[in-house]
């Protein structure tokens, strides 16, 4: 079959079943992006007032965190020049006021459970319970219609509403995003990819602050769980894991004794000892979603030097140093699920068979082909219209080498007792924007593939 064939039956199979699905469990991050397109002269202009040589600095080697302006521009810059996504925590209160008053274009849903609220809930339909850490007036309003819920006690009776009903003033969680298309130029730097940087005005998600509703009654919220998907988790370090692990640990435990699958959103962890930690305790999850830049720093702490090299050395990245590395975790850890996505195509390893896997993966690419698009994906209208975009050119090339090493046909093969699925992405050749994406595609795959399960 044809991929066009085979992407326009994934799209139908998924509408048609995942009204199935009644109830995905969402924790931990949900706060606001004020995502500002940036401007060449604007920022040349900003670098120069407070000191090239001093931001240049940190262009070179990122900060650990934001104290200064230097390194808030300094961080933009670094991300400029190699076209990658960065996020560091904003601490200090003046480069705050100097992001606000810098301002934005947009505001936008942003952390992954925000981001993956609006799409199944508001979008796909799907009843979801979202943790938002803080739920100020603004971040209620960025939530869409549609049967997307947080937890709220009353009377000592715990009762599910929509945000806008939540109707507290906690405090606004502020990420601003800062993004740059291909071919973007700063003195004489070139962006070589669209990306972003993050600056987090935020005391909360970065901490993986647990509201009160899920740590003292997070089994009766789990009894309305079908699936659960976790993320948040990458900004831990090691001064301030454990507590947040322990509590995410707790919760896991009560999912997996009501054999409710999770899903965790790996994310880029900066700190080696979280990234271990994280490593031991997936095993716990049904599955795992990650890029990349993620797989190799997860092989850099397994010990796979190598390999880790062999995945940041190609673009697209050679798909069987993909697999060799994702066997490798499954294997390692016991994961039964390892969605890996870069740009251009998508590949799932699972210990369980079946055409659904890759249709899932078939419709995620649709679901982030439109978001990459619109910035914002409005109904699923918008996901079928993206069937008009493009199958990456270089993807041909992967289904080859797939086919030539695993004797790979129409995007699935057998490996070592495990199932590889493949998808060709679709690439948006002028996103409007970059944040967001991964979160799209991981959560379509995951729910996708419990609808369409036989
Ligand atoms: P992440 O690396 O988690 O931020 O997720 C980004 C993912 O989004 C990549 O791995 C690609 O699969 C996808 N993506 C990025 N840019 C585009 C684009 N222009 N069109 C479609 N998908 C994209
Ligand atoms: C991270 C950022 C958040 C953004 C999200 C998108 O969670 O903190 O601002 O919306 O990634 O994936």
């Amino acid at each position: 079959m044809s991929w066009d064939a085979l992407y326009s039956s994934a799209f139908d199979k998924v509408r048609e079943n995942i009204g199935k699905i009644d109830g995905v469990l969402l924790a931990y991050n949900t706060n606001i992006d004020a995502i500002k397109y940036l401007d060449s002269v604007d920022l040349e202009r900003r670098i120069e007032r407070v000191g090239k040589d001093g931001v240049l600095r940190y262009s070179e080697e990122l900060p650990e965190k934001i104290t200064s302006v230097e390194h808030l521009l300094g961080g933009i810059l670094w991300s400029i020049r190699r076209g990658k996504a960065a996020e560091l925590f904003v601490e200090s209160c003046t480069v705050r006021f100097y992001m606000k008053q810098w301002g934005w274009d947009e505001l936008r849903m942003g952390g992954q459970v925000g981001i993956m609220a609006n799409l199944l809930g508001g979008v796909y339909n799907v009843p979801v319970i979202a943790h938002v850490p803080q739920i100020s007036r603004l971040q209620a309003a960025l939530f869409k219609d549609g049967p997307i819920y947080v937890p709220k006690l009353e009377n000592g009776k715990l009762n599910l509403v929509h945000p806008k009903e939540f109707r507290a003033d906690e405090e606004n969680c502020i990420h601003y995003i800062y993004e740059f298309p291909r071919g973007f130029r700063v003195f004489d730097f070139e962006a070589p990819r669209e990306n972003r940087f993050i600056g987090a005005a935020d005391d909360y998600n970065p901490n993986v602050y647990i509201r009160p509703e899920f740590t003292e009654h997070f089994e009766e919220i789990a009894k309305k769980a079908e699936l659960g998907i976790i993320s948040g988790l990458q900004t831990l370090t090691r001064e301030n894991y454990r507590e947040p692990f322990e509590e995410m640990v707790r919760h896991l435990e009560i999912l997996n004794a009501r054999n409710v699958p999770v899903h965790l959103e790996f994310a880029f962890t900066a700190d080696e000892t979280v990234r271990r930690a994280l490593i031991d305790v997936l095993g716990n999850f049904h599955s795992v979603g990650l890029n990349e830049v993620e797989l190799a720093s997860i092989m850099e702490v397994m010990g796979e030097k190598g390999l880790a090299g062999k995945l940041l050395a190609d673009d697209p990245v050679d798909p069987v140093a993909v697999t060799e590395a994702i066997l490798k975790l499954a294997e390692r850890t016991g994961v039964k699920r390892i969605h890996f996505h870069t740009y251009g195509y998508y590949l799932a390893l699972t210990d369980y068979g079946g055409d659904f896997v890759r249709d899932a993966l078939l419709f995620a690419a649709l679901a982030a082909a439109a978001k990459a698009k619109l910035g914002d994906v409005r109904s699923i209208d918008d996901v079928v219209k993206a069937i008009d975009v493009p199958v990456n050119e270089k993807a041909g090339a992967v289904e080859e080498r797939l086919t030539g090493e695993y004797g790979m046909k129409d995007g699935i093969a057998e490996i070592d007792g495990y199932q590889l699925s493949f998808a060709p992405t679709k690439i948006v050749a002028r996103p409007k924007s970059t944040v967001g994406i991964g979160d799209t595609i991981s959560s379509s795959a995951f729910v996708g593939e419990f609808a369409l399960r036989p």
